[in-house]
């Protein structure tokens, strides 16, 4: 479907967000978005409409019926994937946690498992937990800290028959870096191992098509696109169909609902399908709602691509700073440090100015390591579609106060 680019109405955008009113900037959307006020109206529309266990019986129990079915209706629709394969969990770690225990029952001594050193430890320890407790070898794929790339070449390296499963990330939390997920799936596949990708960083920035990816497992966390804190796990569906999950006997045995522990969180359902709604609307656009969303995530891509770059230029300017975010592809993600190696006092500076832009390993703590940044890490200046021109500018007058203050004279950046 031919559809003419629109352009974001930042104005607009940033009206629904209640918290974005008082100034602040926030840098800190990786770790998670503001929310914006038809989600939080669907939170709480669902916990006072009549509410009660899922069912047909009553209004109250369609209620909650028709929230879950409408959820795994968005999310088949955000990640391009069957409204019946998505799960709904916790948060991206819990449900990686529960699919290594189930994936891992039928590993066994001497087979693989690889990781990349580029990962979120979410989708590393809970790995190599399940590998340790099935006595499987745990192998690493490291990047490269000169350019932030995780070549296909470094995962290729370490598989071999014996591995099981490739998990590997769409899109560093720390240095943006989107490594070629397909290319790392069919090479995975051809030695019959199969691909768990977390998406969570990738999702706030990329419009999901799990099919595409080449992923067998997929997960994102809708707080990281202005929904509210929860995770949304997809797989293949026969995949779904073969793994035995831990679960109580007296509940449902059929997919996805095996893989949901307990009562749903309907409300936080109802939540992150006012996000993907929400997102769908942004930005004016025709067709379905996988459309719809197509048209906002090109806008906002332009808008924070823009920014990123106005952001690169003036940090060009400023005096033994080091840019970590470097791969060809990647993310609005600007991991930065200081030669001096102070990030955390410039991030103070920062929120004494009202500007949130916090410094540390972000859970990527071996990728940190692996950039010669240790466990402390480094600042991490990340875009959302609502960041401002202004936002931008404000950040960097207040780094150019701060290396002023104490940096010493300008000089040439790195
Ligand atoms: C890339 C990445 N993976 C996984 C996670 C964990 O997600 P959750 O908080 O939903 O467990 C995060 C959270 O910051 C993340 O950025």
């Amino acid at each position: 479907m031919l559809t003419i680019p629109q352009d974001l109405d930042l104005d607009r955008l940033r009206a629904a967000f209640p918290s974005l009113q008082g100034g602040t900037a926030y840098f800190d959307s990786p770790g998670g978005t503001q929310t914006p006020i038809p989600v939080a109206d669907a939170i709480r529309d669902a916990l006072i409409a009549p509410l009660a266990n899922r069912g047909a019986l009553t209004a109250a129990a369609r209620n909650a019926d028709d929230i879950v079915e409408a959820c795994r209706a968005a999310f088949g629709d955000f990640l391009h994937v069957q409204a019946d394969t998505v799960v709904f969990g916790r948060s991206s770690t819990a449900l990686t946690f529960d699919f290594s225990r189930a994936l891992a029952r039928t590993w066994r001594p001497g087979d693989e498992v690889v990781v990349t050193r580029l990962d979120h430890n979410a989708n590393v320890e809970p790995w190599v937990i399940a590998a340790e407790r099935a006595g499987a070898t745990v192998r690493t794929a490291d990047f490269d800290p000169a350019t932030g790339e995780l070549p296909v070449g470094a995962v290729v390296e370490q598989l071999s028959d014996r591995t099981r499963l490739v998990a590997v990330t769409a899109a560093s939390n720390l240095i943006g870096t989107m490594p070629d997920v397909r290319d790392i799936a069919d090479a995975a596949h051809r030695v019959g191992a199969l691909v768990f990708v977390d998406g969570v960083h990738y999702a706030a920035h990329a419009l999901v098509d799990v099919p595409a990816l080449g992923a067998d497992l997929f997960t994102c966390s809708p707080y990281k696109f202005m929904g509210p804190h929860c995770g949304v796990l997809t797989a293949r569906r026969d995949l779904l169909e073969d793994l035995v999950p831990d679960r109580l006997a007296t509940s449902a045995d059929v997919v996805p609902e095996r893989f949901e522990l307990g009562t749903l969180p309907y409300e936080l359902m109802a939540g992150a399908t006012a996000a993907v709604d929400f997102l769908a609307a942004a930005v004016p656009g025709d067709g379905t709602r996988r459309d719809r969303l197509a048209t906002s995530v090109e806008a906002f891509d332009r808008h924070e691509t823009a920014l990123r770059q106005r952001i690169e230029e003036g940090l060009q300017n400023f005096p033994r700073l080091t840019l970590h975010s470097r791969a060809a592809r990647r993310s609005p993600t600007l991991f930065v440090s200081l030669d001096d190696r102070r990030e955390h006092a410039l991030s103070e500076f920062l929120a004494q100015r009202d500007i949130n832009a916090p410094s540390g390993h972000f859970y990527a703590r071996d990728a940190s390591r692996h950039l010669g940044l240790g466990d402390a890490g480094a600042l991490r200046i990340g875009l959302a579609p609502y960041s401002s021109a202004a936002d931008a500018d404000r950040l960097l007058a207040a780094i150019g106060d701060h290396l002023d203050g104490d940096g010493g004279p300008a000089g040439a950046a790195r």
